[in-house]
């Protein structure tokens, strides 16, 4: 009778963090809240409003009414307050009770949550603090100037509810060098990351596999090179910068990858993009690009999602030499899931790792080679 030697790696599963990011969480493009509706955002475990009065200002309200529990997302917006459908008690967005139609006075503690909010790049933001203190400035979010540029697309945005699953597996995608090539269809010849104070960021250069046909692939004759650098700032706020090029063609475009969290285990994926106009081209071909655009990074989701649905939660990852910092990008994200007081130099000071991708890049390279030689061809985005 044999036995099996030596150690068999176990998955740490752990538990998913029982409270919520500390930091600046986009909810999407602020216009869309200004159509003289309130609107309804789940996050963070509870129930928001977010509308905006006759000034056009947004604001985000804790959704149930202080008076009987009312639910305001069902309310109408009246001036520059929310009415609560069940007894027309006014909110502003300052969270103080302005007027109660029916009553002599309002009692001096009506006053409901307000969230601190923020608006930037033509996205509404709002922050959240379980110790309840306001944003500090330099976690304040950058401007994109593509965004306020008439050079420039306007946005798209598309959002997807993932469920089962914590908002820490899209930031485990910062540094998950490999995955591009199996999931994505794409090989980073050059990956690269740096982390420091709130902000991670990736630098990558890779390649479309020729051996994937898809929209993007065909548009570049399947030799797309991308130029990518992105950071997060902060826990949920991704700005990747890139630059496209398929041969005749160079693209810029900006996308953002954010995300809010629902419960531990859900949260709401959004993404958007603009893209720069080509000189002596129709408005609405940079329209079409930026969509095109979009349309890959939402497939690109939908490829993690399938993923991430199927996987387990895993504390250790076993890696190997060609994985990138995941250990070191989960300490720097673990800044947001403690107290102030308690994050640690460790998770904030500047750590840079250059992954080593030649041996990756030649058995990708010889693994495209063979299943073009096959015609095994797969389609793709
Ligand atoms: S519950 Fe909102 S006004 Fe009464
Ligand atoms: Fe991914």
């Amino acid at each position: 009778m044999t036995n099996a030697h030596g150690d068999v790696r176990v998955i740490d599963a752990g538990a998913p963090p029982a409270r919520y990011a500390r930091g600046w969480h986009c909810l999407g493009l602020a216009e869309r809240f200004r159509d003289g509706t309130p609107h309804a955002v789940t996050a963070f475990g509870t129930e928001l409003v977010v509308f905006a009065g006759e000034d056009g200002r947004l604001h985000v309200l804790n959704a149930y009414c202080p008076h009987m529990g009312g639910n305001l997302t069902d309310g109408q917006i009246k001036g520059d307050t929310i009415a609560c459908p069940f007894h027309d008690w006014r909110w502003r967005g300052d969270g103080r009770c302005a007027e109660i139609p029916y009553a002599r006075r309002v009692p001096p503690r009506a006053r409901t949550k307000a969230w601190t909010t923020l608006e930037e790049n033509k996205q509404l933001f709002v922050w959240h603090d379980p110790e309840g203190n306001p944003p500090p400035a330099e976690m304040s979010i950058p401007r994109i100037e593509g965004a306020f540029s008439d050079e420039w697309s306007d946005w798209t945005w598309n959002e997807l509810v993932i469920e089962g699953a914590n908002c820490r597996e899209v930031i485990d995608n910062v540094v998950d060098m490999a995955h591009f090539f199996y999931v994505h269809y794409a090989f980073p010849t050059y990956f690269k990351n740096v982390f420091e104070g709130h902000i991670a960021s990736q630098y990558m250069t890779s390649i479309g596999r020729e051996d994937v046909q898809g929209e993007i692939a065909k548009a570049g004759g399947g030799k797309n090179v991308l130029t990518s650098e992105a950071a997060y700032y902060g826990p949920s706020y991704m700005i990747d910068y890139l630059t496209s090029d398929a041969g005749d063609t160079t693209v810029d475009a900006v996308l953002i990858n954010c995300h809010y969290p629902i419960t531990p285990t859900s949260f709401v994926l959004q993404y958007g993009a603009i893209v720069k106009k080509q000189p002596g081209l129709p408005d609405a071909d940079a329209d079409a690009t930026a969509e095109r655009f979009a349309n890959g990074l939402g497939k690109g989701f939908e490829q993690d999602v399938a993923i991430w649905q199927r996987k387990t939660r895993i504390d250790n990852p076993l890696l190997c030499e060609e994985d990138g910092p995941v250990y070191q990008l989960r300490r720097w994200y673990e800044q947001f899931y403690v107290d102030a007081d308690d994050v640690t130099e460790q998770m904030t000071r500047r750590f840079e790792f250059e992954v080593d991708t030649t041996r990756a890049v030649s058995a990708w390279e010889d693994e495209v080679a063979r299943n073009l030689a096959r015609g095994d061809v797969q389609a793709g985005v």
